[in-house]
């Protein structure tokens, strides 16, 4: 099973304050809709209710909870990641998207990283990215993107296969 993690990084590893995404970028959210589109998404239960529009349109939608009868709208509910995980198929595309607690978890079983890192560490953060240990991962592919007017910090997509 192929299952990857996409998410944006400032400099500290900070990824989120307040159950908000630290940055808007453009072309980070084109590369996310690009890579995910037709696939499968799992998040946990606080980043589906930072949704703007709830459940992402084209894409499996599975969130995580262990608050029984919990429902979302336009998505599928599972207890652990684990459960979610054996109700997908060996040729499915899995992006593990968010939060902290899910990345945290799924660092161990994950294949591929789809990184964006944000050259800038000035936002205050409450949710962090775990360490990318340069044992256990191989950078790929890497595009570095300078600052322009709708990015204020540069910015850099880098993505890591799994060595051990
Ligand atoms: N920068 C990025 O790319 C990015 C992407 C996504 C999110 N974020 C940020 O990350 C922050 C949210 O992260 P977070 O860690 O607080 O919340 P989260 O992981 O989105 O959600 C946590 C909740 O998900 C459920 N959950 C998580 N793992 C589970 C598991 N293995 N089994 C069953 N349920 C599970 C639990 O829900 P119940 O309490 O209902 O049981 C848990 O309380 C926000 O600030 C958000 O903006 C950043």
């Amino acid at each position: 099973m192929n299952i990857s993690i996409i998410v944006a990084i400032a400099r500290n590893r900070g990824i989120g304050f307040e159950n908000k995404l630290l940055y808007w970028l453009p072309n980070d959210l084109k590369r996310f809709k690009a890579l995910t589109t037709g696939n499968t998404i799992i998040m946990g239960r606080k980043t589906f209710e930072s949704l703007p529009k709830g459940a992402l349109p084209n894409r499996r939608n599975i969130v995580l909870s262990r608050r029984e009868g919990a429902a979302f709208a336009g998505a599928e509910c599972f207890p652990s990641l684990e459960t979610a995980l054996s109700h997908c198929k060996e040729e499915e595309e899995i992006f593990i998207i968010g939060g902290a607690s899910l990345y945290k978890e799924a660092m161990h079983i994950a294949t591929q990283l789809y990184i964006t890192f944000i050259d800038d560490a000035s936002k205050e953060a409450d949710a962090y990215f775990p360490e990318i240990k340069e044992e256990e991962w191989k950078e790929t592919g890497r595009e570095d993107h300078p600052t322009d007017e709708k990015h204020l910090y540069p910015y850099h997509f880098i993505n890591y296969s799994r060595i051990k």
